[in-house]
């Protein structure tokens, strides 16, 4: 089951050259020799908009990308030397800016390391991961796991990056039941060990409020865990590093800081 890696490659391997929006081509059901999908969506990306939505890795001028510099560093050098590709980010409770420092990360790492990425909206109760980006999902990934919508339909890239989006959209009932389903595991599998150049990032549900987190991490190298400045409680904190710590746990994004540089990490 290749087809998802055939599509970000495809489209990453032809990342200067136009994107084709329509008539992807796809395999057919049943076929031996499944054709290869050739794009994935393009999406026209307003800076403005990405900086209203607060993703300010790429901009040097702002004290926000200092911290996301330091982040990529740190999450590189740990990714390198364990030789991991995936990493989930996850947070105590909702809210405390998992999405936004997936979404800065995953900026900084293409931008700034040079780094294919593949970000993949893995908070199938409440995905929001779109947003950062101001558009609205057609398809999502569980359309893909329980209809056979195809990643050539599902999959978009900010023009001009070698950043790939694998959104979500909707609410998913029963979201672990989900994760878990045989398709669903096929997909992070060959996430994972298709393309060891590539780093997937899983933009994840909170870590205490359902087993989606857990279900997910067989598939997940290492973990980063967000917490929120003034609103995590410590014994969140002590659950959540204590579901983490045996993962390749990386450390603790302190977020929303009430100071000018609003994300630290340790
Ligand atoms: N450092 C920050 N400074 C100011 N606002 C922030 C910061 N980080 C996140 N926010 C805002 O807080 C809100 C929640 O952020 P985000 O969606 O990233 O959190 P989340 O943990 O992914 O939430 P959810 O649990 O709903 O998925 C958003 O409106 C976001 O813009
Ligand atoms: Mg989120």
């Amino acid at each position: 089951m290749s087809r998802l890696y055939d599509a970000v490659r495809k489209s990453q391997d032809e990342k200067y050259q136009p994107h084709q929006q329509q008539g992807a081509q796809t395999a057919k059901p049943g076929s031996a020799e499944a054709p290869v999908v050739r794009t994935t969506k393009a999406l026209k990306i307003d800076p403005a908009a990405l900086k209203r939505n607060r993703i300010l890795a790429f901009d040097k001028n702002e004290p926000e990308a200092e911290s996301f510099a330091i982040l990529r560093t740190k999450v590189l050098h740990k990714l390198k030397v364990n030789n991991w590709n995936t990493l989930g980010i996850t947070a105590p409770h909702e809210g405390a800016g998992k999405s936004l420092v997936a979404v800065n990360l995953a900026y900084s790492l293409v931008l700034e390391g040079n780094q294919n990425i593949l970000l993949v909206d893995l908070d199938l109760r409440r995905p929001t991961l779109h947003k950062y980006f101001d558009f609205t999902p057609e398809f999502g990934l569980v359309d893909y796991v329980r209809n056979g919508t195809p990643l050539s339909e599902i999959l978009v890239s900010p023009e001009d990056t070698r950043l790939t989006i694998l959104p979500s959209r909707g609410r998913t009932l029963h979201s672990s039941e989900t994760l878990t389903l045989p398709k669903m595991v096929e997909l992070m599998t060959e996430m994972k060990s298709r393309y060891k150049d590539r780093i997937i990032i899983f933009d994840m549900p909170p870590c205490l409020i359902t087993d989606d987190v857990m279900v997910s991490l067989p598939h997940t190298d290492c973990t980063l865990l967000v917490v929120e400045d003034g609103k995590t409680k410590e014994d969140e904190l002590r659950a959540a590093h204590d579901m983490l710590e045996d993962t390749g746990f990386l450390g603790v994004v302190l977020n929303k800081v009430q100071e000018t540089r609003k994300v630290y990490v340790y």
